[in-house]
């Protein structure tokens, strides 16, 4: 019976993303170190070791999970699938008093029901324990301690544990948010995305609960996102190295003295400025921060260029006049934000067309269900430049 969390041997790690992040997170990768990086579809693969596991869980802004295989093997029949597991040692991986799921994604033929698969591995993981221990493990859908992610793909089975547990957008940091808050790992990429060379000036004059606004301060500061997690999936597998791990989160320099660039924020809405006040405050960058009550056309920038990164009002959950405010903001680009990189996420084309500038880039990601598009528009200085904005899209 294979015993597979004490192999000292390097593993297969594989960090799950969004649709359109995954290029955002191979670099994030290769800045944190790791040169060989295979992009996959909303995933990358590396290789590397627990520590780097521990490492990454703490690190990447844009990963989702983080998974280490424990098995690939192929299968002829639902029998098999079974029998499969069946060889691997369960009781090696994780305690009886750990409660446990098996998730994932099943694209095959081989069963008629997509959900069958995962019984069948829940029932290997089950009689293990039973056959060994005499006992079996509880099973909790919603916030179990322990998850094992099933793939099947045709005939091919790859089953890894995911060490994150609960998503890595659960930060940690959001005490407050606001009726359409930008998921982290999206603002995350987002920054990525722009190019933002985490020197020159940043703003977001629509900050909301300010996510955009902390996790360029994480970005700028090379702190770890995951800072004021306390969950991580991997404390609860039995081969959970406590010093490792101890001496991963004793390299966070919590004194900053400074931040490396101006960042800015703003909001219409007193209430939402001061969710992301609070939001903010716990953080080590956070007092450098400033976020004023005001809205975009009164927004009083600290820096005359630099680059704007924002999600304004989609009008899908809240209900606004879009066509009129991304009028607005077409034209208060144009005369106020000359010198400006200014990207634009949202998931309103009435909202893009209303803008009335030509984009220079446009990007499709996701927010949630919400289908999204991530917008770049150069506000070039000078009248010449400034006419050629002009041209709708
Ligand atoms: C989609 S939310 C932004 C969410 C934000 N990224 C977050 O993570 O919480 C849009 C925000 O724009 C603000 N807003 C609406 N009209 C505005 C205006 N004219 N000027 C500035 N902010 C405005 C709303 O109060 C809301 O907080």
């Amino acid at each position: 019976m294979a015993n597979v969390l004490n192999t000292s041997g390097i593993l297969t790690i594989t960090l799950k993303t969004f649709f359109g992040l995954e290029n955002a997170l191979k670099e994030e990768l290769i800045e944190l170190g790791y040169s060989d990086v295979m992009v996959l579809n909303r995933a990358v693969q590396i290789k590397g070791t627990w520590e780097d596991v521990y490492r990454l869980n703490l690190y990447s802004s844009c990963a989702i999970s983080v998974l280490v295989t424990l098995a690939n093997f192929r299968i002829r029949d639902d029998k098999d699938l079974y029998d499969k597991c069946m060889k691997i040692d369960w009781t090696s991986i994780f305690d009886i008093k750990n409660s446990f799921a098996v998730k994932g994604a099943v694209f095959s033929t081989l069963f008629k029901n997509t959900h069958f698969p995962y019984l069948l591995v829940k029932d290997a993981i089950v009689d293990t324990f039973r056959n060994k221990v005499g006992d079996r493990p509880d099973i909790n859908i919603k916030s179990p301690q322990v998850v094992f992610d099933l793939y099947v793909k045709e005939n091919e089975v790859t089953i890894g544990v995911n060490t994150s547990g609960a998503p890595l957008f659960q930060r940690g940091y959001r005490q407050s948010a606001g009726e359409a808050p930008l998921n982290e790992v999206v603002a995350a990429g987002m920054l990525r995305l722009s190019g933002w060379d985490r020197k020159s000036y940043l703003m977001d004059p629509f900050c909301g609960s300010g996510t955009i606004l902390i996790e360029a301060g994480f970005l700028a500061t090379g702190l770890p996102s995951q800072m004021e997690r306390q969950h991580f999936a991997f404390k609860n597998l039995k081969n959970f190295d406590r010093d490792a791990w101890g001496k991963i989160q004793e390299g966070i320099n919590r004194k900053l003295t400074a931040l490396p660039c101006k960042i800015q924020g703003g909001d219409i809405s007193d209430e939402m400025v001061l969710k992301a006040r609070r939001n903010l405050r716990g953080l080590p960058f956070g007092r450098f921060i400033e976020i004023s009550p005001t809205s975009f056309q009164e927004f009083k920038k600290a820096e005359s260029t630099g680059t704007m990164i924002s999600n304004p009002p989609y009008g899908v959950r809240i209900g606004e006049e879009i066509e009129e405010l991304y009028g607005e903001l077409g034209t208060w680009m144009k005369h106020d934000m000359p010198g400006f990189n200014c990207w634009v996420l949202s998931a309103s084309n009435e909202g893009f067309i209303a803008i009335g500038l030509k984009p220079d880039k446009k990007l499709k990601l996701f927010n949630g269900d919400l289908e999204c598009e991530f917008r770049k528009y150069v506000i070039y200085e000078g009248s010449k430049k400034t006419a050629d904005n002009s041209e709708i899209n």
